[in-house]
């Protein structure tokens, strides 16, 4: 059995990830707070919903997606009633592995993992990091079912609130983007709809050619920069605004939060 703890906005993503992926609906169990959210979820995708310390008891690997703040209530609640050989799987921003280790009985092993919300549409990433007592069969395991809803990395733990700054809060960035591009196409006279397909089609298309197998992002804009052309123009404007300072800036921000939720202080 998957019990997956938390069944809010990500803790749902996965639910339809996993069956998606051709998890059965029998083999998942849901825990939830709110008593509503639970059934509705429940109902909406055929799964289960118990109590945590009961949706833990039968389950082989249990997916952690409460938030960060509810994660060590979570963890008391659970551990005395997690069989040996289960993997605890923390999705939660900033949780490290030791925190998660040090809550967890012996025998029990650890996952450290940052998804992000595209794997609501199965273009998600992400990235874990196996703890200590974490077996090679373990992790290719959990690899293999966070693969459902997009690539799956490994990196170091060090690495995992760059990950947070890049991908777990990423897609937010580019909502940004879309809607900044939106609200200036119709400043210059474009209809909602007309400016919400030109700027959602090209963001899709751009992003499906920097990720091409050898594609260089700064290659292709150059490529399609003319001298003294239309995007040379704008370019120009984003260069003098600061526009890669501040995404630094901001990303910097995202990564230093995660530390400090972790319980750390950022350098
Ligand atoms: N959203 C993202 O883009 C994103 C991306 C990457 C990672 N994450 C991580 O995913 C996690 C979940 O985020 P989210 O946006 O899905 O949050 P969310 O919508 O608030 O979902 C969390 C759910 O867990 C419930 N919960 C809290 N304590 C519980 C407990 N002891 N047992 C059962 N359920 C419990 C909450 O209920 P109450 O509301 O009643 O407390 C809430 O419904 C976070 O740790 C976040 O860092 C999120």
């Amino acid at each position: 059995m998957i019990a997956i703890l938390g069944a809010g906005v990500m803790g749902e993503v996965f639910v339809s990830g996993l069956i998606r992926g051709g998890t059965e609906p029998a083999r998942i169990v849901i825990s939830e707070k709110r008593e509503e959210r639970a059934r509705e979820v429940a109902q909406a995708h055929g799964v289960h919903a118990l109590p945590a310390a009961e949706a833990v008891r039968e389950a082989t690997t249990v997916l952690v997606l409460v938030k960060p703040q509810d994660m060590a209530a979570l963890l008391h609640e659970i551990a005395a009633h997690l069989a040996d050989g289960t993997v605890v799987v923390s999705l939660a921003a900033g949780i490290r592995l030791e925190t998660l280790e040090a809550a967890l009985p012996r025998g029990v092993a650890a996952v450290r993992a940052m998804p992000n919300t595209p794997a609501l549409v199965d273009r998600g990433i992400t990235a874990i990091t196996p703890g200590s007592t974490c077996t090679p069969v373990q992790a290719d395991y959990v690899e293999g079912l966070l693969s459902a809803v997009g690539p799956v990395v490994r990196v170091p733990e060090a690495l995992q609130d760059a990950v947070t700054a890049t991908s777990g809060s990423g897609p937010a960035y580019v909502f940004l983007l879309v809607e900044s591009m939106i609200t200036a196409a119709r400043d210059l006279g474009l209809d909602h709809e007309t400016a919400r397909a030109l700027v959602t089609q090209t963001v899709q298309g751009a992003a499906t050619m920097a990720a091409q197998p050898g594609a260089d992002a700064a290659t292709l804009r150059k490529q399609v920069t003319s001298p003294n052309g239309t995007t040379a123009a704008a370019i120009a404007a984003f260069e003098e605004g600061g526009f890669r300072d501040l995404v630094l800036r901001a990303m910097t921000a995202a990564r230093d939060r995660g530390v400090e939720l972790g319980g750390g202080t950022p350098a």
